[in-house]
């Protein structure tokens, strides 16, 4: 089997890396890639949002099977185009990345399928929406742009005042563009937040194992959000009644009213839920793997990845018998370059990559990096994602946290608290 993975940060890495080792996998491309996915796979220089030579070089490269990394793509409408020209890909079409794609639509699909989320309602006029945040007491409350806001569309906003001034900057200032064209203002939700994954072929669901991501900065959750810097699993919070909640009344009425609704979801349907005292409530919907919650989920997934997606994207989900899983937990910390979230210096030598990934059980996945001479160089805000397995999360917390000890580059940083939440 020859695969294609698009997309070139630690999640498309992890994906590279464990497919590669799956029964029968001659070889594992990755488009655009990065100095990771190079070693474990083959780096081939196509954007991922240029679907034309995606599907150009799937052609002509005989491959089996293309598996999308990033929402953009899918949002676009890869799935679609590769499947009108009888290319096998894993990923939801453009009508089911809605979920994704378009926060007033999730939520309409919530409140159709009756799924527990935050109250909400939809704008497009900015005088509207004064009106309805003046008629709130006081805050919290959240202010989201609709579209892909390359996730910093999202405002949690304490005071109806700095409400006003988000809504003002996405539907006056327009500073998400279209995307910001129309937004969602919803209640803010509190407790603990937990990513739920599952694998859907439009019908059978099969739930990954649980996780947990750490969106702020820095340590104790203080500082901007970010696109993630570190992730364990399990998220141990999530016990055998929280899944079988979440089962039954978010990932169940949801892949059924998309059906219903005549997009049927197919494949990575990820909910991002807040643990409220009221039970476990929705956030968002993303509809591909999280990045980082994908690399230490996925360095637990004992079942052949790539029978399980090839599955999937045939629509026969139904024949696997469940998925097995190490028993050991994952930490994955993210090591980011100076300045990030905002701006950072690229091109900066990394150090020590290769002595951490010669320690036991760990795998210091890619995100950031660039090959430029002889040097792995940063090339992202966030660089690496490194990962590690343990007995229980304390440990694979000490093996992370030893393997971040051996890399360096000059601006280099990362949080020190990951897993500490469970
Ligand atoms: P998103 O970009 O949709 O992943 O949202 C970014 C972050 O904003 C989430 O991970 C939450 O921490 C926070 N967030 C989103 N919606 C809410 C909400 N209704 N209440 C509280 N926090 C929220
Ligand atoms: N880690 C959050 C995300 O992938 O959206």
């Amino acid at each position: 089997m020859r695969i294609l993975v698009v997309g070139q940060g630690g999640r498309e890495h992890v994906l590279v890396w464990k497919l590669a080792q799956c029964e029968g996998v001659e070889k594992v491309y990755c488009a655009p890639g990065n100095a990771g996915t190079a070693v474990d796979g083959e780096n081939v220089p196509i954007s991922s949002d240029d679907i034309g030579r995606l599907m150009s070089f799937a052609k002509h490269n005989d491959i089996d099977l293309t598996v999308v990394g990033p929402e953009a793509p899918l949002v676009a409408g890869i799935v679609d185009e590769f499947k009108q020209h009888d290319l096998n890909i894993f990923g939801p079409s453009k009508a089911a990345a809605q979920l994704e794609g378009s926060k007033a639509f999730s939520k309409e699909i919530m409140s159709k399928a009756g799924v527990p989320t935050a109250g909400w309602k939809d704008f497009t006029r900015l005088e509207e929406a004064h009106v309805y945040l003046d008629a709130m007491e006081t805050g919290p409350v959240v202010v989201k742009a609709d579209g892909l806001a390359a996730g910093k569309g999202v405002s949690v906003c304490s005071t109806i005042d700095e409400a006003k001034d988000a809504a003002a900057r996405m539907l006056r200032e327009q500073v998400f563009g279209n995307a910001g064209s129309k937004i969602v203002i919803e209640e803010c939700l509190e407790g603990q937040e937990v990513s739920i994954l599952a694998i859907v072929d439009g019908d059978t669901i099969i739930p990954l194992e649980t996780s947990q991501d750490h969106k702020r900065a820095h340590d104790g959750d203080e500082g901007p959000n970010t696109g993630g810097m570190g992730a364990y699993s399990p998220a141990t919070l999530v016990d055998d009644k929280i899944m079988d909640d979440i089962i039954r009344n978010v990932l169940v009425p949801t892949v059924h009213t998309m059906r219903v609704e005549g997009h049927p979801f197919s494949g990575v349907l990820y909910a991002g839920l807040m643990l409220t005292p009221a039970g476990p409530k929705v956030l968002e919907f993303n509809v591909r793997f999280g990045d980082p919650e994908a690399q230490p989920v996925l360095m637990r997934l004992q079942t052949d990845l790539a029978q399980v997606l090839s599955l999937a994207a045939t629509g026969r989900l139904s024949e696997l018998e469940g998925l097995s899983w190490d028993e050991r937990s994952a930490v994955c910390v993210v090591m980011a370059s100076d300045g990030y979230p905002g701006s950072y210096e690229k091109g900066r030598p990394i150090t020590g990559i290769e002595e951490a990934d010669a320690l036991s059980d760990t795998k210091v996945f890619h995100a950031g990096t660039k090959i430029r001479d002889v040097d792995t160089v940063n090339d992202g805000g966030r660089v690496l994602g490194v990962t590690a397995l343990g007995d229980g999360i304390p440990a694979a917390k000490t093996a992370a946290y030893q393997a971040v000890d051996c890399i360096s580059w000059e601006g280099g940083w990362n949080r020190t608290d990951i897993s500490d939440k469970a």
